[in-house]
């Protein structure tokens, strides 16, 4: 069933119409039209954000994102990698999401042919089929994702516009362990920039490598057995810049369900003596830089303090 109803546009004289079609269900229910229909506005795409580890790390815009697609099921796709699902039902029990895991098993496909079909399966759904589409992800979206990188490329080069649901990014927890005073700026890799492309570092500052306990480009990211092997690389890489026993912390995360920052304080030389988490990074001090930026920080409270029971205890 359709009718076009005829909107006024804010402060002009030009019209639009919207799509109030319904379709009915088998039961009888009317619900919103998801398909699209030539005349009518075409679907629409969401990045979430949903934070990098616990649940209360979420927005209230994404939280009320993932609320709306509970809500009306039938109007929303909603995608998403295994620990992004984790957190989303841990909000919104009974969201059912679609599984994008099978990207981490195609044989013979690498990382970035896989997001480039990711991109295109996604935005087809909301722009050609007019579906209402929702992609989950754990942390800022605009961290190294990839796969957001190819939706908004993508989406921009239809001249499509998508809406970015920011999220807390993993860099907050991670900065938790030490003590950055900014004096002297951030740098911000992947490790496997420096391990296999030959990125050199400037020694100046203080660094943070990321991806520190992913293993490859393709293949199980979730393996942490494998991370010496890069590791062992990295360390090479690095002593080319720093000596042998400069302090280096690896920052990661104690997993769930409490994601606690944790770390750990060794020499560059013992860098690949043990495998490392898989949410894992390395942050490098600058040569010559304060004690203070090569020093493990205390770890914060995670608990809310009630004051009163603090004093009758
Ligand atoms: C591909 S990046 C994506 C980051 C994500 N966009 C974000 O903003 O959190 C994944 C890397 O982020 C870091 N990371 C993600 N979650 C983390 C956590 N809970 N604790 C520490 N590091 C984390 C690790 O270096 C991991 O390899």
């Amino acid at each position: 069933m359709h009718r076009r109803q005829k909107l006024p546009q804010s402060g002009g004289s030009q019209m639009s119409h919207r799509c109030t079609a319904t379709a009915t269900e088998p039961h009888g229910a009317i619900r919103p039209h998801s398909v699209r229909c030539e005349v009518c506005v075409s679907g629409s795409l969401t990045i979430v954000g949903l934070g990098p580890a616990r649940p209360e790390h979420l927005t209230q815009e994404a939280v009320q994102a993932l609320q709306a697609a509970v809500a009306d099921p039938h109007s929303w796709r909603v995608y998403g990698l295994a620990h992004a699902r984790a957190l989303a039902e841990a909000i919104a029990p009974g969201l059912q999401i679609r599984s994008l895991d099978y990207l981490y098993g195609l044989t013979g496909v690498d990382r970035p042919l896989a997001y480039a079909d990711l991109a295109e399966m996604l935005t087809r759904r909301a722009f050609s089929d007019g579906h209402h589409v929702l992609y989950l992800v754990a942390g800022s979206p605009l961290f190294y994702n990839d796969a957001v990188l190819a939706i908004r490329r993508r989406a921009a080069a239809q001249e499509q516009a998508i809406r970015l649901i920011h999220g807390m990014a993993f860099l907050d927890l991670v900065l938790d362990r030490v003590y950055w005073t900014g004096h002297s700026g951030l740098a911000l890799w992947s490790a496997w920039n420096v391990a296999f492309d030959g990125v050199a570092l400037d020694v100046g500052a203080p660094t943070l490598l990321v991806q520190l306990g992913e293993f490859g480009s393709s293949g199980d990211a979730l393996n942490e057995d494998r991370s010496p092997e890069m590791l062992g690389k990295l360390r090479d890489r690095l002593r080319r810049q720093y000596p042998a026993d400069h302090p280096v912390l690896v920052l990661y995360s104690s997993g769930p369900p409490e994601y606690r920052s944790e770390g750990r304080r060794i020499e560059l030389s013992a860098l690949a003596d043990q495998p490392v988490p898989v949410y894992s990074n390395l942050w490098v001090p600058s040569i010559g830089g304060p004690d203070l930026e090569a020093t493990l920080a205390a770890p914060s409270v995670r608990r809310m303090v009630d004051p009163l029971s603090e004093v009758l205890s």
